[in-house]
């Protein structure tokens, strides 16, 4: 079954005349796990934007075509419905969250989408324990790692049961163990049956995860791989990042690799004020 049904004739943004997306058709059928790749603004976040109905509910723009999204057109859905069936983890989780305590924020968006109160405190407690942040319940959303705020943000999507997942560069504020953390969620949310939709520049951590692989550029899909098919020599022709887990030191992302062992000469000023002298400093 196809859970959505795109055939996007063009798409601009309000206020501006360029041509975003152009001639795409897409189906993702459930339970499939589909990568969107391309060089940044080919429109892999606007072609996101639409497949979840955040266009044209909250970003504005003249779209021609039709997207049904689980059997129905995007127009009619009522404001606020589409949160039941969709989930959202955006690149940045922090601009997503309501409340200031995780089970407030997971409370939240049950309540929201009318959920009853009764079985809803169970539910934040099955959401909080299938992404194993039992112990950061009581947090302050603002005390959590980059990581946390995302593990906060896929269990907000969980509370309701939403069947489509969409993620938005979900490694991009991820160290390298973090990323490998988020390949093991991936694959239990696949697991557990979600439709999942990733926009994503790092490929490594999909590249045995992603039933297929979507390169755009210019605001169309130029290429479509099934399930491992994305070859290395892919990656070069298309200017994509590595898919080998070897390569990843040319991603320079495991921070932790990169200690400072040895500073010299490093003088402190305040305008024209030094205010310390030039020191040598050796970390162990
Ligand atoms: N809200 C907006 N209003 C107007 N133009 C926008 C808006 N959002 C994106 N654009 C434009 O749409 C084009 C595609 O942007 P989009 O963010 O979809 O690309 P992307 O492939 O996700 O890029 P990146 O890899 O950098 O995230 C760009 O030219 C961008 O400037
Ligand atoms: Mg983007």
């Amino acid at each position: 079954m196809n859970v959505i049904e795109a055939d996007i004739k063009k798409f601009s943004y309000d206020g501006n005349d360029k041509v975003i997306l152009k001639d795409i058709e897409l189906n993702i059928k459930e339970g499939e796990l589909v990568v969107i790749s391309g060089l940044s603004g080919c429109g892999k976040t606007t072609l996101t934007r639409i497949l979840n109905g955040l266009i044209p509910n909250h970003y504005q723009g003249q779209l021609y075509g039709q997207v049904s999204i689980l059997g129905k057109n995007i127009s009619q859905y009522k404001n606020g419905e589409l949160a039941k069936y969709i989930g959202n983890v955006f690149q940045n989780p922090t601009d997503q969250f309501f409340a200031n305590i995780v089970e407030d924020e997971l409370a939240f968006v049950g309540e929201n989408l009318g959920m009853e109160l009764s079985g809803l405190k169970k539910r934040v407690d099955d959401s909080l324990s299938v992404m194993g942040i039992e112990n950061l319940k009581y947090r302050n959303i603002n005390s959590l790692s980059g990581g946390q705020k995302q593990k906060v943000a896929i269990s907000s999507t969980l509370v309701y049961d939403t069947k489509i997942i969409f993620f938005d560069e979900p490694s991009s504020n991820l160290d390298y163990r973090g990323i490998v953390e988020l390949k093991n969620i991936l694959e239990q949310l696949k697991s557990l049956g979600k439709t999942i939709i990733i926009s994503e520049h790092r490929l490594f951590y999909l590249n045995d995860l992603y039933d297929r692989f979507l390169y755009m550029k210019d605001g169309k899909i130029e290429k479509v791989f099934k399930k491992g098919e994305l070859t290395e020599e892919d990656c070069k022709n298309y200017s994509l990042r590595t898919t080998n887990y070897n390569f990843l030191l040319s991603e320079n992302i495991d921070n932790s690799q990169n200690v400072v062992e040895d500073i010299r000469g490093v003088g402190i000023s305040i305008g024209k004020k030094r205010i310390n002298k030039k020191f040598k400093y050796k970390l162990i």
